[in-house]
C-alpha cells in the first residue's frame, strides 16, 4: 500500500473524494497517510480528523519564506512515510526543487482540459468564466503531474463535461467538480499508486 499526503488549502471537497474512494475500494493501491493544508482554518481539514486521518499544517502566512513553506510540507511528508503527494485545491505554487524532488510523484487537479484554460492565474471561478467567455462546448477536468510549470506536467487522465446554453461560472464549477474532477481525482491516484506499488516506471 502506498502512502498519500494530500495537500489542501479550503473546502476539501477533492479531498472528500478521496476519502469517500478509499472507503468503497475505488482507491485501493493507496491510502492518506496524511493531510497538510496551508491554513489552519480550511475545512478540508475538519473532513480528515472525521476520517480519522492525521493533519499537519504549513501556515503559508506565518511561513512567508517559500523555503520554511516547502520544509513544513515536507516534514509531515516525511513524517507519514509518505510516498505519492496529491494537490487537492492547494492554492500555493511550489518550487522547481520541490517538485524535481518529487518528480512524477504529485499529482494535480486541474478544472478544465489541459492546455485550454490553465497556467499562472487561472484557478477558481476564473477557469469557467474564461471557457464560458471563449464559448467552448465541452470543458472538463485534468489529473496532470506536477512540475515546475503551473499545470504543464504529463498528462495522466482527463473527463470532458458538456457546457449547457444556461450555464453560469458557478453551475459550471459544480458540474465539472461532480462530474469530473471528484471522479479522475481517485481513479488517476489508484492508478498512480499501483504503478509505484508493481516497480513500474511512470
Ligand atoms: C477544485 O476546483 C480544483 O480543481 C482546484 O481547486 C478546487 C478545490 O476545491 N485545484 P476543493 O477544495 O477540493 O473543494
Amino acid at each position: 500500500m502506498v502512502k498519500i499526503a494530500v495537500l489542501v488549502s479550503g473546502g476539501g471537497t477533492n479531498l472528500q473524494a478521496l476519502i469517500d474512494a478509499q472507503a468503497s475500494g475505488v482507491l485501493s493501491h493507496g491510502a492518506i497517510a496524511v493531510v497538510v493544508s496551508s491554513t489552519p482554518t480550511a475545512y478540508a481539514l475538519e473532513r480528515a480528523r472525521s476520517a480519522g486521518i492525521a493533519t499537519a499544517v504549513a501556515n503559508r502566512k506565518e511561513l512567508n519564506d517559500q523555503k520554511a513553506f516547502e520544509a513544513a510540507i515536507e516534514r509531515a511528508i516525511e513524517q507519514a512515510g509518505a510516498e505519492v503527494i496529491v494537490l487537492a485545491g492547494f492554492m500555493s505554487i511550489l518550487s522547481a526543487d520541490f517538485t524535481r524532488k518529487h518528480a512524477n510523484r504529485i499529482l494535480n487537479v486541474h478544472p478544465s482540459l489541459i492546455p485550454s484554460f490553465c497556467g499562472k492565474g487561472y484557478y477558481g471561478l476564473r477557469v469557467h468564466e474564461e471557457a464560458l467567455a471563449y464559448g467552448v462546448k465541452v470543458t472538463g477536468a485534468t489529473v496532470h503531474f506536477v512540475n515546475e510549470i503551473p499545470d504543464g506536467g504529463k498528462i495522466i487522465m482527463q473527463k470532458a463535461v458538456k457546457i449547457l446554453p444556461k450555464d453560469t461560472p458557478q453551475s459550471l464549477q459544480k458540474r465539472v467538480m461532480k462530474q469530473a474532477e471528484w471522479k479522475i481525482l481517485p481513479a488517476a491516484t489508484d492508478w498512480v499508486c499501483d504503478k509505484i506499488e508493481r516497480g513500474e516506471t511512470l
